[in-house]
């Protein structure tokens, strides 16, 4: 039998529409309860990280044990990684090792460089350029909000056009839903994701937060100032002026609009605490989601011929 050709998830379009949509399925059927069983034991899952983590680190470590494999926890500045060892010699002999690699770095081409390099299917942890598993999280929290039609939903990003903005624009992308973003001058999201969207999804960019969020069906946002461009926060803090999602712009979205925030968050700056802690908010939802939809990307990648039995 040919050997199958290894898979990675760097971001959203790796997986085709249907097989998105199926990731999502599988995951609300494993919240619900359905026992995947223990696919991975002995099974290995390497997590090297360039930068701090709560959610992603801890959801991917309890996802492995809970599929009876384990998780490697590798912090970049204690792998020789950290002192210069070539990304594509790391990639090559963790591949010797583990069953699978989560990587969180700065720059999306290391993690393109590790994946190329790598024989284990690689997973994109985060990176300056996209947040992919964060996304996946998201759609699944809107799927339960809102039943499982997802392209008739109207999404608003208010804020910095960043990871997780470009990440937005890739599952609008693939999944035909609306997205308006509303990015000061200056904080655009990647003008190459951006055209990739524009050209067959249903999507906008725009000056004014409030244009963006009137009749959403969810209004999300991130931090202004993302892990790394810390220096830049009192400068980004005057760019963002305006960029907040307060009571009244969440009454410009739809009656039923939720708000959703990939976490950590600044109560105060993007969000408001009545916004952020209030009755529409879904964020604690959307972290518990991340558990779920990686345990489906985990399947999917690293036992692709397995199925649930019920
Ligand atoms: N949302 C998210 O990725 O959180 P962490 O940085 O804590 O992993
Ligand atoms: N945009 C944020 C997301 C954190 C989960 C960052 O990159 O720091």
């Amino acid at each position: 039998m040919a050997e199958r050709k290894k898979r990675d998830f760097l971001e959203i379009p790796d997986l085709g529409a249907p097989e998105l949509l199926a990731l999502l399925d599988r995951a609300a059927a494993l919240k619900a309860g359905e026992s995947a069983g223990r696919p991975f034991a002995g099974k290995t899952l390497a997590m090297v990280f360039q930068k701090s983590s709560t959610r992603t680190r801890v959801s991917f470590e309890v996802a492995m044990y809970q599929l009876g494999g384990q998780a490697l926890f590798l912090a970049g500045r204690d792998l020789q990684l950290g002192r210069g060892e070539p990304i594509r010699d790391t990639a090559a002999v963790l591949s010797r090792y583990v069953d699978g690699v989560v990587i969180r770095a700065f720059a999306h081409q290391e993690v393109v460089e590790f994946a190329a390099y790598a024989s284990v299917p690689v997973i994109n942890g985060l990176t300056d350029l996209l947040h992919p598993c964060q996304v996946l999280a998201d759609l699944l929290t809107i799927r339960e909000e809102f039943g499982p039609e997802l392209r008739s939903r109207r999404i608003a990003w208010i804020g910095d056009g960043n990871n997780m903005a470009n990440s937005w624009l890739n599952a609008a992308f693939r999944l035909g839903f609306e997205l308006r973003l509303a990015c000061p001058e200056g904080y655009d999201p990647n003008p190459e994701i951006f055209r990739r969207a524009a050209a067959g999804a249903n999507v906008h960019l725009v000056r004014d937060p409030r244009e963006a969020a009137q009749g959403a069906h969810v209004v999300t946002t991130d931090v202004w100032a993302s892990m790394g461009q810390e220096a830049e926060a009192e400068v980004r803090a005057e760019a963002f002026r305006g960029y907040h999602v307060d009571p009244g712009l969440m009454a410009l979205a739809d009656a039923c609009a939720i708000f959703l925030h990939c976490l950590p968050a600044h109560r105060g700056e993007e969000v408001a605490a009545e916004v952020i802690d209030g009755a529409r908010s879904r964020i604690y939802q959307e972290a518990e989601n991340r558990l779920h939809v990686q345990k489906a990307l985990l399947l999917e990648l690293m036992a692709p011929d397995r199925k649930e039995t019920g």
